[in-house]
């Protein structure tokens, strides 16, 4: 057992954060640096960094950053006793328990024992569905539906009898908390007293997620006939979310990252049909659209994704929207459209696997199927081609990026045969709100800009201190932080000297625990991930500038001062008369 302090430590210099960054995360070498999309808000280009110089990650889009538990929680929506854990596991690393503050380890626990249920409820499920005599209809139904026995296992499928009570039964046999269930969701508390089961009569499809593989969040479930609600979902709870969930993705990670493709299909038993027939880059959305979350769990890990949605007016209706998440995400995304009638789970039970890739082949580009789609709805007369337009434009003006906004107009132009000019203005009328919003974020980035370059002194102290610290003595000898401006950059200086003063190397990870205010930290990580501004030989010179300005400013303040002030004027004198430290 060791501390946490150094089981912490221990774990960061374990792991290599470019490879287990870039397990969810396609990262480029740029530098000493790696590059990618970043994981937490939209972008095209990467402004994602991990050094793993500093062990650090930064994203200089949205300002998140921090270090490799950082990165964990973030992703994963864990707490940071579950990330310690997470990686401590990962990485053979033994920690004792009082690791953390009670508030933390107290949603960590309670977060704990909602897997712990959902995983003794999947048991039970899954003992059902084996069972002779209850879980028969059952297995009937999965053979009927061609799912084969190793995916059955693979993907734990079980069955909820239809009963009221069979698995509230189970909950008091283990001595479960029967308040935990309910939370986990799969017991509903009855209106007059008593629980009662949520799933019953159902095929139980459990929810993996993807911080250690195995770990149930939550469940789907079908039932056997006609009747409905067709699917049932566990609600809401802290460690399931319909909408950021992917059916599959803990199966299909590997083998997506290998492949650089994901194909995105819409339901449990479409997953199942082509992960039985081989496919094995497939996931599934949980019945609600697309969301950039999703999307960004696929951008991370392939180049490109191939959505399968039902021909019907709904599906088209799904894809359409769903375009401007991709288009403003930046990956790459082909629509397949399956024959009248089918869907991928049919349609791979008629054809086959070859079947199914040769349509996967034939994958048309989103934007173009939207516009085919919404072109051949319509007649090809004038009527035809404004009632298109109406409905693909808007589309265009959610995107973010200008240049991308007039490609796709230029493209849309030459398919209809209409003059770009008249479609930009027709965009122009319709995102009038969007681009009064695009000017102001143009001029607030130019005005922080300006900000920025006012500050410049500042920025270039900050980056002496952390790239060449051996410098610090002098630059804090010399009382260089009277040169800084930004009250941010005082405190990180300030805080930077207190640690250098202890005679301990400073760390990225001391300071940024040493600084309470977040604009800090953040501007903290930016210069560490950042490149040095100086070589090696220009150490000298910025220090002897620095120190140069410094004894000026100080020289200038007591003049200042010493207007009409007799002390001051023999400060000045005193000071006059040492001279600058070196020059
Ligand atoms: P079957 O092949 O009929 O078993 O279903 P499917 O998997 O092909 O589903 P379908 O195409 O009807 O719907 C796609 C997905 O939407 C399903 O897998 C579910 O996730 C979701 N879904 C469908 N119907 C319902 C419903 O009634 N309630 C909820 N919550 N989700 C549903
Ligand atoms: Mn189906």
């Amino acid at each position: 057992m060791t501390s946490y302090q150094s089981a912490k430590e221990e774990i960061k210099n374990t792991a290599d954060i470019v490879e287990l960054i870039g397990q969810y995360v396609q990262l480029r070498k740029a530098g000493r640096n790696h590059v990618g999309l970043c994981p937490f808000h939209a972008e095209k280009e990467p402004s994602f960094t991990v050094s793993p110089e500093k062990h650090t990650f930064h994203c200089f889009g949205c300002k998140k950053g921090g270090d490799i538990f950082s990165f964990w929680m973030e992703y994963h929506g864990a707490t940071f006793p579950e990330a310690l854990r997470d990686l401590a596991e990962r990485y053979n690393i033994t920690i004792s328990e009082g690791f953390s503050q009670a508030a933390e380890r107290q949603k960590a626990a309670k977060r704990e024992g909602l897997y712990r249920i959902n995983e003794k409820t999947a048991a039970y499920f899954q003992k059902t569905l084996k069972h002779p005599a209850k879980g028969k209809a059952a297995r009937d139904y999965l053979k009927k539906r061609s799912i084969p026995g190793e995916i059955v296992a693979e993907f734990r499928l079980g069955y909820a009898p239809d009963e009221w009570d069979g698995l509230v039964k189970d909950v008091r046999d283990h001595n479960m908390d029967l308040n935990g269930a309910v939370e986990a969701g799969v017991i509903v508390p009855g209106k007059k007293g008593g629980y009662y089961d949520r799933f019953r009569g159902r095929i139980i499809f459990p929810i993996f997620d993807l911080r250690r593989g195995e770990r149930v969040v939550g469940f789907g479930g079908r039932v056997l006939d006609e009747s409905l609600p067709k699917y049932l979902n566990t609600p809401e709870t802290p460690i399931f979310h319909k909408g950021r969930s992917l059916y599959g993705l803990h199966s299909s990670h590997a083998v997506i990252r290998e492949r650089e493709r994901a194909v995105v299909v819409e339901g449990y038993m479409d997953l199942l049909a082509l992960k039985g027939h081989g496919l094995g880059e497939v996931v599934a959305t949980l019945g609600t659209a697309l969301t950039s979350d999703h999307i960004r769990k696929i951008k991370g890990i392939a180049k490109e994704a191939i959505v399968v949605f039902d021909p019907d007016e709904a599906g088209i209706g799904a894809v359409l929207k769903s375009l401007p998440i991709f288009l403003n995400e930046g990956l790459s995304a082909k629509v397949v459209e399956l024959p009248e009638g089918h869907d991928p789970d049919s349609f791979v039970n008629a054809e086959g696997l070859d079947g199914f890739l040769e349509l996967l082949d034939r994958a048309s580009s989103m934007f173009d199927y939207c516009l085919e789609k919404r072109l051949e709805r319509s007649d090809s007369d004038v009527e035809g081609k404004v009632h298109a337009v109406r409905e693909i434009l808007p589309v265009l003006s959610a995107l973010r990026s200008s240049t991308q906004r007039s490609l796709y107009v230029r493209r849309m132009a030459e398919r209809i045969g209409v003059r770009e000019e008249a479609l930009l203005s027709e965009l122009r009328t319709l995102g009038k709100n969007l681009s009064a919003k695009g000017l102001d974020r143009g001029l607030k980035e130019r005005v922080s800009g300006a900000k920025a370059e006012k500050n410049y002194g500042d920025i270039q102290l900050l980056n002496l201190l952390v790239h060449h610290p051996d410098a610090a003595a002098r630059l804090m000898e010399c009382g260089s932080q009277i040169l800084i401006s930004d009250p941010t950059v005082t405190q990180i200086v300030g805080a930077f000297f207190e640690e250098y003063g202890k005679g301990e190397t400073v760390s990225l990870g001391k300071l940024e625990e040493s600084l309470e205010s977040e604009t800090a930290r953040i501007k903290l990580r930016e210069v560490f991930v950042g490149c040095s501004f100086y070589s090696d030989g220009e150490v000298e010179q910025a220090v002897r500038e620095i120190e140069r300005k410094a004894y000026q400013k100080r020289l200038s303040d007591s003049v200042k001062m010493a207007k009409g002030d007799i002390e001051g004027l023999n400060k000045l004198l005193k000071l006059k008369a040492q001279g600058p430290l070196r020059s």
